[in-house]
C-alpha cells in the first residue's frame, strides 16, 4: 500500500535507452523478450490539469496511480475482455538500475510489452459530466451520439456511450464521431475499440458502484503488440493506465444528485483551485502552470487515496 510521505520523483534519468517524456510518466526501452519489445513505464509525481504539468511533485501520486492501475489490470483479466500490456512489476530484473534507483522507482514502474499505439482515445461514458456536459449543451449529442433532451449536468445515461477522442501530439486532444475515428483508423477497428471499451467500462462500473464509488467515464488506450523485429503484429491489447483517477472521473455515490457538479476523488479538486486562479487573472491555462500550495497538494493526494482505499483496499 502505497504512503503518502514517500519522497516525491518529479522526473527520472535513468541509465535506460529511448527515454521519452509524457505529461506524468516516462517512457524508456527494455530488451525484448522472447516475443518482442518492451517498455518500463513509470509513474512520476508530476500532476497535470488543463494539459498543462504543474511545477510543484504531488509526493506518492505515481504509487497510487500505479497502485490503482495494477489493482484494475488484476480485475479486468478475470473478465477476459482483452489482452493487456502489463508483463511485470518486479524491477529487479533490470539490471542496469542500481538498489537507490529500484528503491526509488518500487511500486510506480510497469514493465509492459511495446505497442503501435493506435491514435484514438476510447473514452466511455455512463453520466453526462465535463466535455461530455459541454457537448450535449450545445448540441443535444456527444461525439455524434444523439441523447434525449431534458439531461441535466451529471446526469445518468441510460446506457453508456462510446465518445472517442483523437490523441494530439501537442496541444488538447479533439472529441470527434465514431465516423471521423473511422476515417482515420478504419471502421472494422474502431467498432471492435467501441464494443471493448463499453464492456470495460460496465464490468468496472460494476465493481466500482458496489463498492459505493461512481464511475462516470473513463479513458482507454489500445496498441498492437510488436513483434521482435518492431513491426506491428494484429494481437491487441489495452495499453496505458487503466481506470486512475488521472485518466477517469471519480464520485462518491453517497450524495450523488445530477443538475449540479458533484465532489470527486480525481484531479477536479486541483482544477477547481485553478479555475480560481484564471479567474481572478492570475492564470490564463498556458504553460508554466501555477506552483501548488501544501493544502491543495495535500487533498490532491488525499482524494487519490481515497479512491484507492474505495476500490481496492
Ligand atoms: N504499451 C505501450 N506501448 C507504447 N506506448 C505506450 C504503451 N502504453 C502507454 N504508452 C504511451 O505512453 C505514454 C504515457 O505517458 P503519459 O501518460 O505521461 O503521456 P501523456 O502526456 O498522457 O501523453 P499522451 O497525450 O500521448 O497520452 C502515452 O503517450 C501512451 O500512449
Ligand atoms: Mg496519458
Amino acid at each position: 500500500m502505497p504512503t503518502p510521505t514517500d519522497d516525491a520523483v518529479f522526473e527520472t534519468h535513468l541509465p535506460l535507452s529511448g527515454r521519452r517524456q509524457g505529461k506524468v510518466r516516462e517512457i524508456y526501452d527494455l530488451p525484448a523478450d522472447a516475443h518482442g519489445p518492451r517498455l518500463l513505464l513509470v509513474a512520476s509525481d508530476r500532476v497535470s490539469a488543463f494539459d498543462v504539468v504543474m511545477p510543484t511533485a504531488i509526493p506518492g501520486k505515481g504509487r497510487l496511480l500505479t497502485a490503482i492501475a495494477s489493482g484494475w489490470f488484476e480485475f479486468l483479466r478475470g473478465h477476459a475482455i482483452v489482452k493487456d500490456h502489463l508483463l511485470s512489476t518486479d524491477l529487479s530484473q533490470i539490471v542496469a538500475l542500481d538498489d537507490a534507483q529500484q528503491c526509488a522507482l518500487r511500486g510506480r514502474s510497469m514493465i509492459c510489452r511495446a505497442a503501435h499505439v493506435v491514435p484514438i482515445e476510447c473514452v466511455a461514458r455512463g453520466y453526462l459530466a465535463g466535455s461530455g456536459w459541454s457537448e450535449y449543451q450545445a448540441s443535444s449529442s456527444v461525439c455524434g451520439v444523439a441523447l434525449p433532451a431534458g439531461l441535466r449536468q451529471c446526469e445518468r445515461l441510460a446506457e453508456p456511450i462510446f465518445t472517442p477522442a483523437t490523441k494530439a501530439a501537442h496541444g488538447h486532444d479533439e472529441n470527434v464521431s465514431f465516423e471521423r475515428a473511422s476515417e482515420l483508423v478504419g471502421e472494422p477497428l474502431m467498432r471492435r475499440l467501441r464494443e471493448i471499451t463499453l464492456r470495460t467500462y460496465t464490468v468496472a462500473a460494476a465493481h466500482a458502484l458496489a463498492r459505493g464509488v461512481i464511475l462516470a467515464d473513463t479513458k482507454f488506450e489500445f496498441g498492437f503488440a510488436l513483434d521482435r523485429s518492431g513491426s506491428p503484429t494484429d494481437e491487441l491489447m489495452l495499453v496505458d493506465e487503466v481506470l486512475t483517477p488521472d485518466s477517469s472521473r471519480y464520485w462518491p455515490a453517497a450524495g450523488y444528485a445530477p443538475g449540479r457538479d458533484q465532489p470527486s476523488f480525481d484531479k477536479q479538486f486541483l482544477r477547481n483551485w485553478l479555475v480560481t486562479l484564471v479567474q481572478s487573472g492570475a492564470w490564463d491555462k498556458t504553460p508554466p502552470g501555477p506552483e501548488v500550495p501544501t493544502e491543495i497538494v495535500a487533498g490532491t493526494l488525499a482524494r487519490y487515496h481515497e479512491a484507492y482505499d474505495a476500490l481496492f483496499a
